[in-house]
């Protein structure tokens, strides 16, 4: 049973808005699943170690949806534990996340099929320690609705990034075919996290600011928590590709320029504070 999150909530014709956007952004012609792949080309053994470890990584990362999708499911039920109008809004957002889970399903599945058709792994042993890391409580705990649309806008864009930098590296066929997939639908999952942003700034403006702070100043990836060995296995992923999500901050801040025209104060240090939080690179 869950509990609605507290803080503001857009108008139910906003959620459906950004909600229409992104079901038009994925229409039946354009999905795919793993019946489009050509599963005999696929072939780890011209992988690198590192190469090796970003897909488990990532397939880990990507098997984890159940515990994303019950975010949504708790702290926007969908029953009769909450008003009438708040209703109205979970249920319109559940348009989304029902489509969304369902696309992030697709990416676990089409992963994990990898690993097995590449020779990576045989489907027993990758079932049992997918379930290690599935099992784990995927702990997010916000006070106000717009971080449930915050957080997921950071983390879609840094992974959909991490793909591309990954797909840059990856000679072998079926794995870059699949990273292509990929970033794409995370950075179609991004727009939609920074549709319902912007549709916050302009209707609560200076209301959200610290919410949307707290969220920055408080961020780890998903799974940072509880994957044994998680910050040594970034860096070591980070080696075969750059992984750094505070990448997607500058895309954080482009949301917040849009949003306003005249920047109040707020959201003036608002912008100034994630751009310090962003990590110093030469290049
Ligand atoms: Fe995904
Ligand atoms: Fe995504």
């Amino acid at each position: 049973m869950g509990t609605q999150v507290g803080g503001p909530l857009l108008p139910a014709s906003q959620v459906d808005a950004a909600v229409t956007t992104f079901l038009r952004s994925g229409p039946a012609t354009n999905r795919w699943d793993e019946f489009d792949f050509d599963w005999s080309q696929a072939d780890a053994g011209v992988l690198t170690d590192g190469q090796r470890s970003a897909v488990e990584f990532i397939t880990i990362i990507e098997d984890h949806l159940p515990g994303y999708f019950a975010l949504y499911d708790t702290h926007f039920p969908v029953d009769d534990t909450v008003d009438r109008n708040v209703f109205v809004h979970n249920r319109e957002l559940y348009h989304f996340s029902i489509r969304w889970a369902q696309e992030e399903d697709n990416h676990a599945r089409v992963l994990a099929r990898y690993q097995v058709e590449s020779g990576m792994t045989t489907p027993d042993p990758l079932r049992d320690s997918l379930a290690v890391e599935g099992q784990k409580k995927f702990a997010v705990t916000y006070a106000d609705a717009v971080q449930f649309f915050t957080y997921p806008l950071v983390q879609e864009k840094a992974t959909q990034l991490y793909y591309q930098n990954l797909r840059q590296v990856i000679d072998e066929p079926v794995l870059a075919h699949i990273l292509n997939r990929l970033s794409r639908d995370e950075a179609r999952h991004f727009t939609f996290f920074a549709d319902m942003l912007q549709r916050y700034l302009v209707t609560y403006g200076d209301a959200v600011v610290d919410p949307i702070r707290a969220v920055i100043a408080d961020f780890r990836m998903p799974l940072a928590d509880t994957i044994r060995g998680y910050w040594r296995w970034a860096l070591k992923i980070a080696d075969t590709a750059r992984y750094d999500h505070t990448d997607a901050y500058e895309y954080l801040i482009k949301v917040l320029n849009r949003a306003v025209d005249t920047q109040s104060d707020k959201v003036t240090e608002l912008v100034n504070f994630i751009s310090a939080c962003r990590t110093i690179t030469t290049s």
